[in-house]
């Protein structure tokens, strides 16, 4: 596997950061809890995915609670062209539903119970689609940020324009980014509308000659992978372009990604950085 032996002591070197990083994240070390002097820019993810049940609106309501400014949420399609809220392929993790959401009718989607993975189990809360949580989003600010994350866009031809259309139909161009894994896409979208808020998610953040930086707000990298190939953030940084670590939701990782120079966390409980711990 190894063609010599630096490639073994640099993966071993590799691992002793991540598991020395994990101690230093959750070890209660005296002195290191407080407030946060200067806010971190905080991401919610899928909402506030560990302060209400992820992909639903109460979950952007806690959010905005804590005055965050960019939301992140997952979408999928139903069978009948509904776009909604949903981080995985299935309903069957967190709804008391089975099946594809892609396979499945909103009108069965929509009477589902959400949040049956959630502790403790809420009740009455439901499956929002996209056109629910952008309005509802609208109501309650005028400045955040739906951050619309489209789950595997080749299992859904079309989403990408019906997205930009539901947000001009909205007038929410101001309250929205759309962002993916999928760059080619994310291309796609840039060609269809140049002054949509774009972002691009990796596990390890790419070259800065990368295409996608000429026109990406944000680029959004796996912490870990950020942090091993911070020369690459800076890069990417010196283009213009923002990098945010996802996810993370120990407060004394928040707190370094941000000091190192990311420029925003991406994490469950954004209420974490006002608590203080
Ligand atoms: O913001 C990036 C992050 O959301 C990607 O991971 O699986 O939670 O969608 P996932
Ligand atoms: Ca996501």
């Amino acid at each position: 596997m190894f063609k010599n032996k630096k490639g073994l002591w640099g993966v071993l070197f590799l691992l002793l950061l991540i598991v020395l990083d994990f101690f230093w994240a959750f070890l209660p070390f005296p002195g290191t809890y407080g407030p946060i002097k200067d806010p971190i820019p905080i991401m919610g993810h899928r909402g506030a995915g560990e302060l209400a049940p992820e992909n639903t609106n109460p979950a952007i309501d806690s959010a905005l609670a804590y005055d965050v400014q960019l939301i992140e949420i997952d979408v999928q399609r139903t069978i009948d062209n509904v776009i909604i809220l949903m981080h995985d392929e299935t309903v069957d993790r967190t709804t008391n539903g089975k099946g594809k959401v892609k396979e499945l009718t909103w009108d069965y989607i929509k009477d589902l119970e959400a949040g049956t993975d959630f502790v403790p189990k809420p009740s009455g809360v439901r499956v929002p689609t996209l056109k629910s949580a952008l309005l509802n989003l609208k109501q309650k600010s005028t400045t955040a940020r739906l951050v619309i994350e489209v789950k595997d866009p080749d299992e859904f031809p079309g989403i990408g324009k019906e997205i930009i259309a539901l947000i001009d139909t909205l007038d929410m161009k101001n309250q929205a980014m759309v962002i993916s894994f999928d760059i080619d896409f994310i291309k796609q979208l840039h060609v269809v509308d140049k002054d949509l808020q774009l972002g691009c998610l990796y596990t390890i953040p790419p070259k800065s000659t990368a295409e996608e930086l000429a026109f990406a707000k944000v680029v959004s990298v796996l912490w870990v992978g950020g942090s091993v190939f911070f020369g690459r953030v800076k890069k990417i940084q010196k283009r213009g372009v923002e990098v945010w670590a996802w996810t993370v939701n120990p407060l004394r990782r928040m707190k370094r990604l941000h000091k190192r120079g990311f420029d925003g966390i991406v994490t469950d409980y954004p209420n974490r950085p006002y608590m203080g711990k």
